[in-house]
């Protein structure tokens, strides 16, 4: 098992709104930090918009980590999107447990357009923690069938 996971590439979904978390994500590839490459990132007008059945989808589709990221409280550009997130992935994080998923498979930061190296730690630190996890299987294994007789 130990040697599995020292193989294993994570792949890590991350979901973040357009105005801080994607700029700086940005600038942290065009200042060429040093950073994990396992991350696909999902672009999103506010972290507002990201509905927890994203996350959900993405780890049937896959995903062994998620990324969640926006502008920092106060910050936002319509005003209470991230506040309204942090609520909605507070609760969320206390739904995981249900669903079978870890919570520590979902990291939830602020991060802004100036914070390239911000962004470079959360990427690291998330890939590190995903890869001594390992890979995440329980989700497609508890939905494999669903449509063939099992639940729609
Ligand atoms: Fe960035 Fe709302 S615009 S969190």
């Amino acid at each position: 098992m130990e040697h599995e996971h020292s193989t294993f590439e994570p792949h890590i979904v991350a979901f973040v709104c357009n105005w801080c978390t994607y700029t700086g994500a940005d600038l942290a590839g065009t200042s060429r930090l040093p950073m994990a490459t396992h991350v696909r990132i999902v672009r999103l007008p506010c972290t507002g918009r990201i509905d927890p059945l994203f996350v959900l989808k993405a780890f049937e589709r896959g995903a062994d980590g998620v990324i969640v990221s926006g502008c920092h409280p106060g910050d936002c550009h319509y005003a209470e999107g991230n506040y309204h997130a942090r609520r909605r992935f507070r609760l969320f994080k206390e739904l995981l447990d249900f669903t079978g998923i870890d919570a520590s498979r979902v990291t939830f930061s602020w991060v802004s357009a100036s914070q390239g190296q911000k962004w470079a730690e959360v990427v690291n630190a998330t890939t590190a923690r995903i890869r001594a996890l390992g890979p995440f299987s329980a989700y497609p294994r508890a939905t494999a069938g669903a449509g063939e007789g099992g639940v729609a």
